[in-house]
């Protein structure tokens, strides 16, 4: 894997380690917040052994085919809105997998990238003592994959049938997500992507059911998201601070800011 020396014209990333092998680049991050000289750095493997997703699943992570990494940041924000880098991040790479790939991505939130309905990139960010730990998964040159997710993943390769370079995908993700970066630290929100955030979301104006996890509830009214609240509701896209906003039947708003959304009445991935 080439990367060019251009990659540190990019504010935020301050130091990249390439690793032929490890468990998992977001596990390897969080070993690395010992001391304060870590911001800003990307740690990138060319096959992870244990690539780890969010509730405790797994990543698949065969070595050479995907692209495999982990940034390194000590953000200056409310842990409200470091809880929610996911979007500018996915927003990122959605956009750049647009413009170099010219393929249709969209953002399943809050962390997964899909196209035709099928999964092409994983997102998990971990918070360590005032760090953040943003994991991005993508299946670049991939032609197949395990039998339990080959009905459900897809990668860049198989959905253009060309190999990709990962150095061009690199660059371009965190080129995009520094200008994000930079402007939520700045505005404190995520306003300023609000419309461009929306206009990516597979869900926006579907029927989604809210399926709660443990995080999930609403700030706006915890009470309105008990388990058996799996009623279909209308996604109505992001709010200013990054929650889902999702109506029920009967107009009420909720504002989901963690948990799992799925859409209805679509088979493939993002069911
Ligand atoms: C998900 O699908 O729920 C998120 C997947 C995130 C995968 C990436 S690969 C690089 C980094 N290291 C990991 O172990 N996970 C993330």
């Amino acid at each position: 894997m080439n990367i060019s020396s251009d990659i540190f014209n990019i504010p935020i990333i301050n130091n990249v380690i390439i690793y032929e092998k490890t468990d998992s680049t977001n596990t390897l991050a969080k070993s690395f917040i010992k001391n304060d000289c870590v911001d800003g750095t990307l740690i990138i493997a060319k096959e992870q052994t244990a690539g780890r997703g969010r509730i405790g699943r797994s990543f698949s992570s065969p070595k050479g085919e995907g692209l495999y990494m982990s940034l390194i940041l000590k953000p200056d924000m409310p842990l409200s809105l470091i809880s929610q880098i996911t979007l500018p991040i996915a927003l990122a790479v959605a956009n750049s997998i647009k413009k170099i790939c010219t393929l249709p991505a969209q953002i399943k939130w809050p962390n997964d990238i899909v196209i035709n309905q099928k999964k092409l990139v994983g997102i998990l960010t971990e918070l360590k003592d005032e760090y953040v730990i943003i994991g991005i998964g993508i299946n670049v040159n991939n032609s197949s994959f395990p039998e339990e997710i080959t009905a459900t993943a897809t990668s860049i390769y198989k959905e253009t049938m060309v190999k990709y370079d990962f150095y061009t995908l690199i660059y371009e993700i965190f080129k995009h997500f520094n200008d994000y970066y930079f402007k939520m630290q700045k505005n404190k929100n995520l306003t300023f992507m609000q419309t461009e955030y929306n206009e990516a979301l597979i869900s926006l104006n579907q029927e989604v059911y809210i399926i709660p996890n443990k995080q999930s509830m609403s700030h706006k009214n915890p009470f309105l998201l008990s388990t058996d609240d799996l009623e279909p509701h209308i996604c109505k896209g992001i709010s200013p601070d990054g929650s889902l906003i999702c109506q029920r039947k009967n107009g009420e708003l909720i504002y989901v800011n963690s948990g799992e959304v799925s859409l209805r009445g679509i088979n493939g991935y993002a069911k």
